[in-house]
């Protein structure tokens, strides 16, 4: 729970906008470090999507393992409970600015009534809240279906919850609903450029063929999007894996959309914050702006440090996008990606240094580099037109991308995200 609350928190923080960086980069050859191909074998080959689920679901027993909110089943209950609880949640935070509202001097009010109509705001967000609460409640059903679990343990579990005084978290709920808008919806194209970009520039570029595809796995891929567009580029086999089951959760219900921005919803309506007009911040977005087709793509739930214990050498490539800065404990996270690389695999990272609520360690950039290098990574040169050196010497470039902004919003924080590629010896 405790891990739930820390990785989510660090998500929250990542609200931003940046200038925007043409994602068209001199060419650089990026080559995977040569192997011989008629030799290599992989430790063991790569799950299908049907034994993953019938691996998820066998963990999912409640038989399986101990029985407290560690559980994988208490903890995609716990998601399941928060995303029913959205109408709720919501409602108690406008009925909460209503009451706030009531400090304002009547003669106030009048004029805020006649001039803004800031009650029919009030009245117009609730009802905007319907809508959202909808895709909540289509999240949970699909949610239900595909972990087959049933509606009436959900109930029996909410009950408990509310019992021991256990609240719905709303915080992991809008930050999963958000991220629609950074993967799947128009709105966030720019976004996804800023960041998307030089990484799929430098995949594009890597030899493979579709006979011998090469392996990528993406750690902490959030809504996956990044994992569909490295499938899309053709000779990868693709892994995502996220421990998040608000993520989860909304990942398994984006993907059984079928048709192009068919679900609608209201991002912005509960944070009134830096909104231009009050039409900005009651628009609807609709995705999913691309529909998930049966891929590659294959999503491994749990947490990277352990799930992957049997998957030694299996990757010939690790991309991590504003991750590695959610580990708890950092060397770990940088153990498992060179772990999990076979010899002559690739890394690639691009993120920000935002620690979260309880880091065993917080570590410079500089720091890292050493750590890595230490543990056999060896930094690339990389493309210079993806943004300047960052310290010199180190082959380490920063460049401004922004993570879950509102196009539309008046605040335009960004983060300096550094990019690297390092080699696995
Ligand atoms: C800042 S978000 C980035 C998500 C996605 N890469 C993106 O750019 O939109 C970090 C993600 O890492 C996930 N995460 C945190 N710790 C993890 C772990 N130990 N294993 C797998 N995923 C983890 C979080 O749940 C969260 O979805
Ligand atoms: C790869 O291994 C095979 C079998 O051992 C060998 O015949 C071949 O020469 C090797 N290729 C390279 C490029 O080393
Ligand atoms: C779904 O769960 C029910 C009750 O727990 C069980 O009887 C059934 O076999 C499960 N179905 C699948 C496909 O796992
Ligand atoms: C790199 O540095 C130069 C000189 O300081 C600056 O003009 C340029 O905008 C920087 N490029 C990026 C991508 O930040």
């Amino acid at each position: 729970m405790l891990r739930e609350v820390f990785s989510i928190f660090t998500c929250v923080a990542w609200v931003g906008f940046a200038i925007y960086l043409s994602p068209w980069m001199k060419d650089i050859s990026h080559e995977v470090e040569a192997y011989n191909a008629t030799t290599f074998q992989y430790p063991v080959p790569l799950s299908t999507h049907n034994e993953e689920h019938t691996r998820l679901v066998q963990n999912l027993q409640r038989s399986s393992g101990k029985w407290d909110s560690n559980h994988p089943r208490h903890r995609l209950l716990t998601a399941l409970y928060g995303y029913t609880s959205y109408k709720d949640k919501n409602l108690a935070e406008v009925n909460r600015w209503r009451n706030l509202y009531k400090n304002v001097p009547k003669q106030q009010r009048t004029m805020l009534e006649s001039t803004v109509h800031y009650t029919r705001k009030l009245n117009t967000i609730e009802h905007l809240l319907d809508t959202n609460n909808e895709l909540a409640r289509s999240i949970v059903d699909h949610g239900l279906w595909f972990y087959n679990i049933s509606q009436s343990e959900l109930d029996e579990f909410i009950k408990e919850s509310e019992s021991q005084k256990r609240s719905a978290d709303k915080t992991s709920v809008s930050q999963g609903m958000k991220h629609f808008v950074r993967d799947w919806a128009d709105e966030g194209h720019e976004e996804r450029e800023q960041s998307f970009g030089c990484i799929l520039k430098s995949l594009a570029q890597t030899s493979r063929t579709t006979d011998r595809p090469l392996r990528v796995l993406l750690p902490g891929s959030g809504l996956g999007r990044l994992a569909h567009e490295v499938d899309n580029l053709g000779g990868f086999d693709v892994t995502m894996n996220e421990w998040s089951t608000y993520m989860n959760l909304a990942y398994r219900y984006v993907s059984s959309r079928s048709i192009p921005n068919s679900v609608p919803f209201y991002p912005y309506i509960d944070w009134w914050s830096h909104h231009a007009t009050t039409e900005d911040l009651q628009r609807s977005i609709t995705f999913p702006n691309q529909v998930i087709r049966p891929s590659s793509v294959l999503l491994i739930e749990g947490d990277f440090t352990t799930v992957f214990a049997e998957h030694t050498g299996q990757y010939d490539i690790l991309v991590t996008l504003f991750f590695i800065d959610t580990a708890r404990n950092l060397v770990s996270y940088l153990e498992t990606i060179h772990r999990l690389l076979r010899p002559g695999g690739r890394w690639v990272n691009l993120g920000p240094l935002l620690y979260g609520t309880a880091p065993f360690v917080q570590l410079s950039l500089d720091e890292i580099v050493a750590l890595s290098e230490s543990m056999g990574f060896e930094f690339q040169e990389t493309d210079p037109t993806v943004g300047n050196i960052t310290v010199p010497g180190l082959q380490v470039r920063g460049l401004d991308v922004a993570y879950g902004r509102n196009a539309r919003g008046l605040n335009k924080n960004a983060y300096q995200a550094q990019y690297w590629e390092a080699v696995k010896r």
